[in-house]
């Protein structure tokens, strides 16, 4: 067992943010032998149940959860800030060009070694992640993530049409190559299998029809993919897949939407579509510095609310911009914001915060298990300086409250606030 003394920041479970100034962290075994939260709260009340347990204090710094990014690309982090005139033009000039080269084993594997120590020094814990078309992708990266313990879900991509030679996969080996990684990764330690269609407009009806047949037999695993992020593309889908009644319902239409099904953008939505995210307890993968990079639009924070759709926060590098939880949170406040194209809010900074944390584990029906330290959590945390930089210093030692204090951390924060990771050890 081991214990940790500073400032505690975690989440009840109506998503209200619980803070205690002088806080106590336990961790130690749990069923399983993976390192978990024990106990949590204030500091003079606990101390004395646990005086015997090991105690690092940590004096000025906040514990918090370590961060999900629940929508991102290993494969893209080396054309981030890649310009293009909007998403199809940045997928054929960039992207796809840049994707080939995963399948040599040798790069994805230096690649994803990078990705996961960024993920890490950026203070996320937990990523639902796309890898490329080549299955040895997906091997590097399960490899890399099993080597640390980091829980990590990823998967094969399927795109057998409107995809250059060199991504482009086949119909049928696509679907055997899916399963077979499956069965080789889901649920190995802390890793996770996620049926990895990339877009309606680069899968033949065939192979979603495929996904979907192995989504219905493994319900355990996860489903990711992209939805009514660009005008052109949504046309694109609608050309495609002209009896489907808008292009989310394209995946709905080949048992593609279910819990643990995750989709990125869901931007250009009618309340129909609304209602059908909800009813099949699908998530959105929010990605604000995306959306703003490729000029894509602004997703409706007030819809998802009022429709009550599962939404959480991801970078989506590398069409996002930034690695850092602190960016995607600043970022998908001006977009919650903005109130021209649809309604703004101001979102408080406790919820940004649970979008990125326990609310993304919630999206990604790992409530419970990572995103909070609540007993019981796997000990995934960070330990944070709010006091990183002079600016951040004199700012949060004005702030008159924990949403000052939040919102500070959030408007002026980066990597430089993350002064240490610590994820769950396996016994
Ligand atoms: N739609 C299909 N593929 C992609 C991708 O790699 N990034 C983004 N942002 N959208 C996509
Ligand atoms: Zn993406």
């Amino acid at each position: 067992m081991q214990s940790w003394r500073a400032s505690l920041l975690r989440f009840d479970e109506h998503g209200h943010a619980v803070f205690d100034r002088d806080g106590l962290l336990v961790t130690g075994p749990g069923a399983d032998g993976r390192t978990v939260v024990l106990a949590a709260g204030d500091h003079a009340t606990l101390r004395a149940r646990h005086a015997d347990v090991p105690c690092t204090h940590l004096p000025g710094r906040i514990i918090a959860p370590g961060f999900i990014d629940t929508h991102i690309h290993y494969p893209q982090t080396d054309i981030i800030g890649a310009p293009a005139e909007g998403l199809l033009p940045w997928l054929e000039h960039y992207t796809f060009p840049h994707e080939a080269q995963f399948a040599d084993p040798a790069h994805a594997a230096e690649v994803a070694r990078f990705f996961c120590d960024e993920l890490m020094r950026q203070g996320v814990t937990t990523a639902l992640t796309f890898a490329t078309s080549h299955p040895a992708s997906v091997d590097a990266l399960f490899s890399e993530a099993q080597r640390r313990g980091l829980r990590l879900i990823t998967g094969k991509v399927l795109q057998d049409r409107h995809s250059p030679d060199g991504v482009r996969d086949e119909t049928e080996q696509s679907l055997i190559d899916s399963e077979t990684l499956l069965n080789k990764w889901h649920g190995v330690d802390r890793l996770g299998y996620a049926i990895t269609p990339r877009f309606a407009p680069s899968s033949t009806e065939a192979q979603l029809r495929g996904a979907g047949e192995l989504a219905a037999r493994f319900p355990g695993a996860w489903i990711q993919s992209h939805v009514a992020e660009n005008l052109d593309e949504i046309a694109w889908a609608r050309a495609l897949f002209p009896d489907s009644r808008s292009y989310l319902a394209i995946y709905a239409d080949h048992g593609l939407m279910r819990r643990r099904a995750v989709y990125a953008h869901c931007i250009h939505f009618h309340d129909d579509d609304r209602a059908l995210m909800r009813e099949t307890g699908t998530a959105a993968a929010v990605c604000p510095t995306s959306n703003l990079f490729l000029g894509s639009g602004f997703f409706d924070f007030a819809g998802a609310e009022r429709a009550r759709f599962l939404h959480a926060l991801a970078s989506d590098v590398g069409g996002g911009t930034s690695f850092s939880p602190f960016v995607t949170m600043r970022a998908a406040y001006f977009v919650a914001r903005e109130g021209q194209t649809k309604p703004g809010v101001s979102l408080p900074p406790e919820r940004l915060w649970w979008l990125h944390t326990a609310g993304a584990a919630r999206a990604l029906d790992l409530e419970g298990v990572v995103g909070n330290l609540q007993p019981g959590c796997e000990a995934d945390f960070v330990v944070l300086n709010p006091e990183a930089t002079p600016l951040l210093a004199r700012r949060t030692r004005a702030a008159g409250s924990l949403a000052e204090l939040l919102f500070a951390l959030i408007v002026l924060g980066d990597d430089r606030v993350v002064e240490r990771t610590v994820i769950s050890q396996a016994k």
